[in-house]
């Protein structure tokens, strides 16, 4: 079938919007349209050429709900008509790290960037050149063909457009939080960078029980809305917020800090590093550029204050069992998704809605389906 899809075509460069050809569903694989994907800074990395891709042309977008119009040969979980929201990494529960409740890391993320599907070939193409399908999903398109393992089956009643934040926004940050910072009742928690992955860590913090939830970002509105939604103070800079917390422990420094800048840097970790109490830990979500290495981080600080520095991938969610469970608290009124949907977009002005990330407009843009 013919769709439309934002593709990528170089690095760095600009999503264009363009028809491509989908093949039908094969094993284990299901045919999905989309209703709305949110626009994360992920892809951004990937069009700015932070980070460095496997494959082009590459058809991005990775926080997708839709609705299942087919499936293809062996699938079992899902049947046409199911609403889906889709996971950025699969979940094959076979492999050691499914096996072990930590399916944000099973082995078939490996297959993120390079486009393919998981045996290896491709669905989507322009003409008779492969496009490249981004963490197996390619939710920037109408239509796409994508594991059975990577949908998240859920209820039919829930708003698609809230839903899709679901897919990589929320589990991430609220992750970052309860998982890898274990926020604890009572905690000093800092969140720097108050973006889709930001403010949902500044909601898992205050839903962990912090005491304080210190969020630092240079936008006004980014720092307004976090004190909307659960943040307890708000600076512009890591400095201010610093001091803050030292006021707030007789000194100490915070039990955490959660790092979702947009583009991460060593310098960030550097200053998150020096904002904890001994014994705490830098949660590194965010990302930036994929060659950078290297991190300004005190030896004897390190081993003697016993500080923690822990990476974080998809909130280190099980996301087959943690979306519904997300998507639960939303229902139940305890997770904010729709002040978090700034504004939303026909595909063909996906760059125009990423122009508005970097400008500090958005707290989510979402590309709206039923726009184009
Ligand atoms: N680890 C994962 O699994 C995972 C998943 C999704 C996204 N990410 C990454 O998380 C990061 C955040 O993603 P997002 O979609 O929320 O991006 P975003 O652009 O919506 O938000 C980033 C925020 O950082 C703020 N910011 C910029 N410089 C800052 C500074 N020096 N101090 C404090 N705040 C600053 C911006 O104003 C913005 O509000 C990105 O790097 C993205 O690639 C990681
Ligand atoms: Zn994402
Ligand atoms: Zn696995």
């Amino acid at each position: 079938m013919k769709t439309k899809a934002a593709v990528l075509f170089e690095q760095p460069g600009k999503w264009e919007v363009t028809e491509v050809d989908l093949d039908p569903p094969q094993d284990f694989e299901v045919l999905v349209e989309f209703a709305a994907c949110g626009m994360c800074h992920s892809d951004d990395h990937v069009a700015t050429n932070d980070m460095q891709l496997g494959y082009l042309p590459y058809c991005g977008g990775h926080e997708g709900a839709g609705t299942v119009l087919e499936v293809g040969p062996g699938v079992r979980s899902l049947k046409s008509g199911d609403h889906i929201v889709t996971s950025f990494i699969p979940g094959c529960g076979k492999c050691r790290w499914c096996a072990s409740g930590m399916q944000n890391l099973c082995d078939y993320g490996a297959l993120m960037m390079t486009g393919s599907q998981m045996d290896g070939t491709y669905r989507m193409h322009i003409g008779d050149v492969n496009v490249g399908q981004g963490s197996l999903l390619s939710a920037f398109s109408k239509h796409s063909i994508l594991p059975e393992w990577s949908c998240i089956k859920v209820d039919s009643d829930l708003p698609m457009l809230t839903a899709a934040l679901v897919g990589c926004a929320v589990p991430t940050g609220w992750g970052s939080a309860v998982n890898a910072a274990q926020v604890s009742p009572g905690d000093v928690v800092i969140v720097m960078g108050v973006g889709g992955v930001g403010i949902n860590a500044v909601q898992g913090a205050a839903h962990a029980g912090a005491a304080h939830v210190v969020a630092v970002d240079p936008v006004a509105f980014k720092q307004e809305t976090a004190l909307k939604l659960g943040a307890t103070a708000a600076f512009s800079s890591i400095d201010e917020a610093r001091e803050h917390v030292r006021d707030l422990t007789n000194g100490q420094g915070a039990d955490a800090t959660i790092i979702t800048i947009g583009v991460v840097t060593g310098a960030h970790v550097g200053d998150g590093f020096s904002s904890i109490r001994k014994g705490g830990v830098v949660v590194v979500t965010g990302m930036g550029k994929m060659a950078e290495s290297g991190l300004p981080v005190g030896l004897f600080e390190l081993t003697m204050y016993q500080k923690r520095i822990q990476g974080c991938l998809y909130g280190m969610m099980s996301p087959s069992k943690d979306v519904p469970r997300l998507l639960g608290l939303y229902q139940s009124g305890h997770l904010k998704l729709d002040e978090i949907v700034t504004r939303t977009y026909p595909l063909e002005q996906i760059n125009e809605g990423y122009t508005a990330m970097h400008a500090g407009e958005v707290m989510r843009g979402v590309l709206d389906y039923s726009l184009s």
